[in-house]
């Protein structure tokens, strides 16, 4: 969606993985979806030095209304969870520099059972609008997936007619079930980011099983990403439970490669010091964000599905590549990566690994590295050696 905003992928911060609907504020006060959570989370990305590496949304999910619209058809924020309101909760992060995002629904009710948008577009955009919101995230349960190709412009146009820059993640893909039928040109016409897959959920096999669906490439969706349109494959959930120390970075480095969105859905209040560091890696980071804005591809794997490489072009001629080990067969092994494998043209290169923040010197026609197994990768920046006759 071309409207100025989302030139590089978002990043933040989306309470949905961790927290879901827990409105329970009564005996879970720490953990409910309240505005004291949300603004806790602000807290912690301004003054953990988040922000300063590029996360800057704080976005509500589902479950923060009442469950009907308020005699003037307005939708109402729960007020157990947002005493104040949610434009008081945006003034507040508006003044740490922060921007906020919200949820709707395109359907009659959001997943939650909560109002939906339908037949109340308009005014329910101009109430975000009014509230001072900067994103909005747009589901689609309690609808008819056919109604999506008028539905969801529809929301582009209303926000756009606001005047507000909002920022516009549709879940349009996700919804259709032929996925190799999903019409992505007008998806991306209407929106800046658009979930295509299943939720994420706090595992490592769910992590896998997106890598696995991106990596497959359903419908060529990276050639739909660009600045101003994203896929999306949902949030970080590095910090949380389910994830090693390797499929830690495993997960942020895929997303760099994918150039997706970087929401992380976790706690920060109770991060380790190597979660944080993965998560602020600006190495990684650099990548996800890289201005040139084109998608990484896997470009070889082994036949049998044990490891693949992934090879994304950076704006500076230079590569970002992802050796990653799937198998989980005990011992490190050594792996080679041709560059012919990796889809670079270069005969030697400079090799800098990103976690390790090293430069490895000059490689020829290929990069051997050590994997241990059940998820780990290695992320390299590849600078190739323009060769002189
Ligand atoms: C389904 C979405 O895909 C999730 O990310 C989350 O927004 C839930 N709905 C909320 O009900």
């Amino acid at each position: 969606l071309d409207n100025g905003l989302a030139r590089t992928p978002p990043m933040g911060w989306l309470n949905w993985e961790r927290y879901r609907c827990n409105t329970d504020c009564k005996n879970d006060p720490a953990n409910c979806i309240s505005a004291d959570l949300f603004l806790e989370m602000a807290k912690l990305m301004k003054y953990e030095g988040y922000a300063d590496v590029g996360y800057e949304y704080v976005n509500i999910d589902d479950c923060w209304m009442e469950r009907e619209r308020g005699a003037d058809g307005k939708l109402v924020p729960n007020p157990e969870l947002f005493p104040e309101g949610i434009a008081a909760l945006a003034d507040a992060i508006h003044s740490m520099g922060l921007k906020i995002g919200i949820y709707e629904d395109y359907g009659t009710k959001t997943c939650g059972g909560y109002p939906g948008t339908k037949d109340h577009i308009e005014d329910d955009v101009n109430l975000f609008a009014s509230w001072g919101i900067d994103s909005l995230k747009l589901d689609g349960c309690y609808c008819n997936t056919s109604e999506f190709s008028t539905g969801y412009p529809a929301v582009t146009k209303a926000l756009n007619a606001t005047g507000r820059p909002i920022l516009y993640s549709c879940s349009w893909p996700a919804y259709l079930h032929d996925k190799d039928k999903v019409p992505y040109g007008d998806i991306a016409e209407n929106c800046n980011l658009w979930r295509n897959y299943a939720d994420i959920q706090d595992s490592w096999d769910s992590v896998q099983n997106i890598i696995n669906w991106f990596g497959d490439n359903h419908g060529d969706l990276a050639s739909y990403a660009g600045p101003g349109n994203w896929n999306d494959p949902d949030m970080l959930i590095i910090g949380d439970y389910g994830l090693s120390f390797e499929q830690s970075q495993t997960q942020m480095a895929m997303w760099a490669m994918m150039a997706a969105p970087l929401y992380m859905s976790n706690d920060l209040r109770t991060l380790r010091q190597w979660q944080k560091d993965i998560l602020m890696n600006q190495e990684v980071i650099a990548v996800d964000q890289d201005p040139l804005g084109k998608q990484g591809l896997r470009v070889f794997q082994d036949p049998k599905k044990h490891y693949e490489y992934w090879t994304r072009e950076l704006a500076d001629g230079t590569y970002a590549v992802v050796m990653y080990r799937r198998d989980t067969s005990g011992l490190p092994r050594s792996y080679t990566a041709t560059f012919a494998q990796l889809k670079i043209d270069a005969k030697s290169a400079y090799v800098r690994d990103l976690f390790r923040h090293m430069d490895l010197g000059v490689y020829t026609d290929q990069i051997t590295a050590t994997l241990p197994p059940s998820g780990s990768c290695k992320m390299f920046k590849v600078t190739p050696i323009k060769e002189e006759f």
